[in-house]
């Protein structure tokens, strides 16, 4: 593989990233806390999630064709041992484990539980089960950041080693 096709794979995966994370961060910080006394804010943030959702999709799928690359161009070996025994092997395994946990929480999340939480708080906005399903989604949110942010300190590591 040319170091060029790898230069242009790390720059589309750090934007990618930038991405995903940005776009988590601003909905965290910024979106959500910004429309909490909006009329319609219920509306606003099915419509604005639903779009991110999109974007998401798009990010994480550029984040992993270009992860496989970064490995491809690293030299990995695609067999157990190499990942279990090799430090930079290590800490890619570990990354890939952090991504499909970040896809797992993300597909619950964006194509389950985030679509009964928006309707139950549009029906009946003070019913428990609302709360409930508000309340768990807002912590799977919160869970695919923190894996989000250990999978940008992952390819710090996979970049310039420990
Ligand atoms: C949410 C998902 C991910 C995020 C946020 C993310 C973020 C990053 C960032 C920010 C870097 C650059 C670090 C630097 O240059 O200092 C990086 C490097 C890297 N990432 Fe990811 N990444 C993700 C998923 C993946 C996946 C799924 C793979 C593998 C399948 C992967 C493989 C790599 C590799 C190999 C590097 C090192 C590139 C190099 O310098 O050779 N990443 N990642």
């Amino acid at each position: 593989m040319s170091r060029d096709i790898y230069i242009i794979s790390v720059f589309v995966h750090v934007v990618s990233a930038c991405i995903w994370l940005g776009g988590m961060l601003f909905l965290i910080l910024a979106f959500i806390p910004g429309i909490k006394n909006h009329p319609d804010k219920v509306d606003l943030i099915a419509s604005v999630s639903l779009k991110f959702r999109g974007v998401g999709a798009v990010a994480l799928t550029l984040l992993l064709i270009t992860g496989f690359i970064q490995l491809e161009f690293r030299g990995v070996q695609w067999n157990i041992d190499y990942f279990r025994t090799n430090p930079f092997g290590k800490v890619a395994g570990l990354k890939i484990i952090v991504f499909i946990g970040i896809i797992f929480i993300s597909l619950i999340h964006d194509y389950y539980l985030g679509n009964r939480a928006i309707v139950a708080w549009k029906s009946d906005p003070e019913h428990a089960e609302t709360i409930r399903l508000r309340n768990v989604s807002r912590l799977m949110g919160r869970a695919s950041f923190m894996l989000a942010l250990l999978a940008v300190f992952l390819g710090v590591i996979l970049s310039r080693g420990w």
